[in-house]
This record gives structure tokens, sequence and C-alpha cells, in this order.
């Protein structure tokens, strides 16, 4: 396995893969890997022939009341997972190599941002955006892969891609959990065992809404039913989302596919999920 830190050697290394007819697929990292992450590694692995992960922690996705100082880095075992894992490549840029002087071009999406997550978190999604259409550049990846536990990411990265004609094909992974159901998550670490017990009906009220959902219930019995389900977890919550899967609106009546997402601040972490949901098709009966 190579390890680079300049955006230069890194596309170096990654157009001689492609000359030897290698797929070359990405995995953007902020490092402090978890079991989500090696999921996303070993997909990843198994779709392409040389596998890049980069391990960055974007300040430009932080917001200045986020912790960007105390955010977990791990490099050393980092490397050491990706190693184990199966990657070729470990980018790990520096701060000057993603943002040099005088940066000043960003990425910005006008609506899917002003949705879910990004409501509370201005400017987070254009951080992501921007961090993640320079690291398509660099190693000019044919397959990225993301998590599908941060939903509106991938869908924020799927639509920019789009966009921007930016030829990598998105693949979304679904999201590893512990038995309790809990989303695997570098804020888990922030509960406390009671906490992470509880945490466990995030999970279980999501499929209770996807059953509602299978069985013809509306978007807002599902939110006031999820929202009953939730109170036991003694956190506050941020929202419950009904929407569309690409542009994350509201939906009413589900009548396709769908997701239901949401926040809750359980002690001191926000914790996000969310499911994939198929409303019942409503039959229209022709008339003879
Ligand atoms: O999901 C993450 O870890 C980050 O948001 C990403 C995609 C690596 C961009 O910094």
């Amino acid at each position: 396995m190579k390890k680079a830190v300049s955006p230069e050697e890194v596309s170096r290394l990654c157009s001689s893969s492609r000359k030897k007819g290698k797929t070359v697929g990405l995995v953007p990292t902020m490092g402090a890997l978890h079991e989500g992450h090696i999921k996303l590694i070993r997909e990843c692995r198994k779709k392409c022939d040389f596998l890049v992960v980069s391990i960055f922690v974007n300040p430009a996705q932080f917001a200045p009341k986020e912790d960007l100082k105390n955010y977990p880095r791990t490099l050393k075992r980092d490397i050491l997972i990706c190693r184990e894992n199966g990657a070729d490549l470990v980018f790990t840029p520096g701060m000057k190599d993603i943002y040099p002087c005088g940066f000043e071009t960003y990425v910005e999406l006008e609506k899917l941002p002003a949705h879910l997550c990004g409501l509370k978190r201005p400017g987070h999604f254009r951080g992501v955006a921007t961090v993640v259409l320079k690291l398509f550049n660099i190693v000019r990846p044919a397959l990225a892969v993301f998590g599908k536990k941060d939903y509106q990411q991938l869908a924020v990265i799927r639509k920019m891609a789009r966009d921007l004609n930016v030829p990598v094909k998105i693949v979304g992974v679904e999201t590893v959990r512990a038995k309790s159901g809990l989303a695997v998550s570098s804020r888990n670490r922030y509960l406390s065992s009671s906490e992470l017990d509880n945490a466990g009906i995030l999970r279980k009220s999501l499929l209770e809404g996807k059953r509602m959902a299978s069985s013809g219930a509306s978007g807002a019995a599902i939110k006031r039913k999820i929202k009953g389900m939730l109170k036991s977890s003694r956190g506050r919550v941020d929202y419950i989302s009904v929407c569309d899967r690409e542009t994350l609106e509201d939906v009413k009546e589900i009548q396709g596919k769908a997701l239901i997402a949401l926040a809750v601040q359980v002690g001191p972490a926000r914790l996000i999920d969310n499911i994939e949901i198929t409303g019942a098709v409503r039959k229209i009966q022709k008339r003879k």
C-alpha cells in the first residue's frame, strides 16, 4: 500500500493505474475510521482495481461553533485499517494541499441543503461538496463510495456530480449498526451506556415508520408515531422528515419510493438516522 500527501503524486499514481486499464475507486473519509468506514472500503475494494482512501479533516464543513479542533484524529490506526482492508493508496493531504493560500472557489447547491441537517448546519454541505469535488478532480475515480447513514450528504454528492458532469459513479452503502440497531458513528463515543441503550429506539421507530408506509399511512401519521416513540429516548428531537429520496422535499402521501430521516440530540451527541421506505401503491382501476 502506498501513502501520499501531495495531490500531484496522487493524480500521477491514479493516472498510471488508469493507463494500465485499472478501474480507480475512491473512499473519501475524515479519518477516525470505524466499522462503517470499513464497510465502505470493503465495498469499494470489490468494485475496483485500484482503491484510494483519502483522509482529510475538512475545515470547510465545520460551522464556527462546531468543534474542528476536538475532532478525533487517529491517523496511525486509520492507515493500518486501510492496509488491512486492501487499500492501494492512502491520500493524507495537508491543509495547504487542499486549501492553498488565497483559496476562494466553493461549490454550493441551491436547494438540497435547505432540508434536514442543512437547516441546523449552514455552510456544511458547501464544504462537503467543495472538498469532494476537489478529491474527484485529483483522483478522477470511476466510482466513489459513501454511506447511506449520511443520506443528505449522499444526495448532495450525487446531485453535484450530475449537475457538474463529473464522470463518476456514486455508490451508496447500507449503514452498519450495533446490536441495539443504533447506527455506528464516531459520535456514539460521547454517549453513556444507558444513553446507548436508549438510542436503539431510533432504529425501532424508523422500522415502525417503514411498516406504516407499506400499509398506506400518510407522512403526517408516520411522523406522529415516530415522535411518540422517540420520547422514550429522552432525547430532543431536532427533525423527523418523510421525504423524497432525491430532492429531500416533504411528501404527504407516500406512493412510491421515499425516505424517513431524523435527528435527535441524545446527551452530548446529535444522532442522525434514516430508512428507505416504499409507500403502498394505490391501484387506479381503469373503467372498461
Ligand atoms: O463523510 C465524511 O466523512 C465527509 O463528509 C467527507 C465525505 C469525507 C467529506 O469531507
